[in-house]
């Protein structure tokens, strides 16, 4: 049974993850610094897949324990790489945060899997490396616009020095998974996005605003150049994301990448407005959302939505899951938590 590193692995899109390693017979090790998640996580997990994964507290910017764990995993088939922060509008407020948390780590995690028998290492990259691109769909020779936020930037300069440590170590395989908007929960229930604090995505605050947390959604902006007037984003199911890891890892693991960089676009293909997810939300719940109008929301792109060809013919991989399925298992998730 090969064995996978998860960094990260109890986030959001780590933990749904490692739930589809294990369905794929990969023994699975995560580490977390546990400043964004919860020990709990591991339980539903556990209760999803019947095997618990081996788990290891760690925070990664300790160059010195990083070492330590490798030298006591050294039988590690390939690493996918989640830990990093990820909130766009607090990495504008602590920028040295973003670029020492999410980068230093990327550079210790990259010497590390160098030191392994086989190097294989997933990146998690986002749909924010193209800023408001040019043409929709989004394809991967989209240009690289200058990023709107420390958080984006981390994200390109990461998969730069992913690239740049390729063109000299032959033996290391890279893939930068470029997600559009993750959203939804494992439909067991027992997994799913635990925001701390005010939610800053949309579908977590719609589900939250559902289940009265809070007074009413507002929708940052109606007079975009959009059908509907407001903005449009590429809205993929969690698990069809987590999905698209394991298919990647495979490719490494069986040498079967083109080049030792790939960049896929991770998205459903299919552009969703504002407007049409709260549509969505209301079909799925069976109850009407409070919502208004509000200012637009800075750094906010007018579309994004993914070509997604590339990942269906190289990696064999295309989302299965619809819009309505992934608002109905994010709103059992928030029912489940709230108790209603
Ligand atoms: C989606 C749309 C908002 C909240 C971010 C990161 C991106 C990736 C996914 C990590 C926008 C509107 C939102 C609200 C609203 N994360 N909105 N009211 O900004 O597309 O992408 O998350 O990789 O890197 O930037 O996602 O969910 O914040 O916003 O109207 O209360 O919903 O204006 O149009 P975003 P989002």
């Amino acid at each position: 049974m090969k064995k996978i590193l998860v960094t990260g692995g109890l986030g959001f899109i780590g933990s749904h993850t490692v739930v589809e390693l294990q369905n794929e017979g990969f023994e699975v090790v995560i580490i977390d610094d546990l400043s964004n998640s919860s020990l709990k996580v591991i339980d539903g997990i556990t209760a999803i897949t019947g095997k618990a994964p081996i788990f290891e507290k760690l925070d990664m910017k300790d160059q010195r324990a990083l070492i330590d764990f490798f030298q006591r995993h050294d039988d590690i088939s390939g690493v996918i790489h989640f830990a990093a922060s990820k909130a766009v509008g607090e990495s504008v407020q602590k920028p040295l945060h973003y670029y020492e948390n999410n980068l230093n780590t990327l550079v210790y995690i990259l010497k590390a899997v160098l030191g392994l028998q086989t190097s294989n290492i997933i990146f998690s990259s986002s749909c924010t490396v193209y800023g408001q691109a040019d043409k929709m769909p989004i394809t991967e020779s989209a240009p690289i616009k200058p990023a709107e936020s420390p958080y984006g930037n981390t994200k390109q300069i990461g998969e730069e020095i992913i690239k740049d440590v390729c063109k000299v170590e032959n033996e290391l395989k890279a893939i930068a998974l470029r997600y559009f908007n993750p959203i939804g929960a494992h439909t067991s229930a027992k997994i799913g996005e635990l925001p701390i604090g005010v939610p800053q995505n949309l579908v977590p605050f719609i589900t939250q605003t559902a289940a009265g947390l809070r007074e009413s959604l507002s929708v940052f902006g109606d007079d975009y150049p959009t059908p509907d007037g407001t903005c449009i984003r590429d809205y993929i199911h969690v698990v069809d994301l987590a999905k698209a890891h394991v298919v990647a890892l495979k490719r490494l693991i069986a040498n079967k990448n083109s080049s030792n960089f790939e960049t896929f676009n991770i998205g459903t293909g299919v552009g969703s407005s504002v407007l049409e997810v709260i549509q969505s939300f209301e079909r799925v719940s069976n109850q009407s959302l409070n919502y208004q109008f509000a200012p637009k929301r800075e750094g906010d792109v007018i579309s994004a939505y993914a070509d997604t060809h590339k990942a269906n013919s190289d990696l064999g991989w295309k989302a299965e899951s619809t819009l309505d399925d992934a608002m109905k298992s994010a709103w059992d998730w928030e029912k489940k938590i709230r108790n209603l």
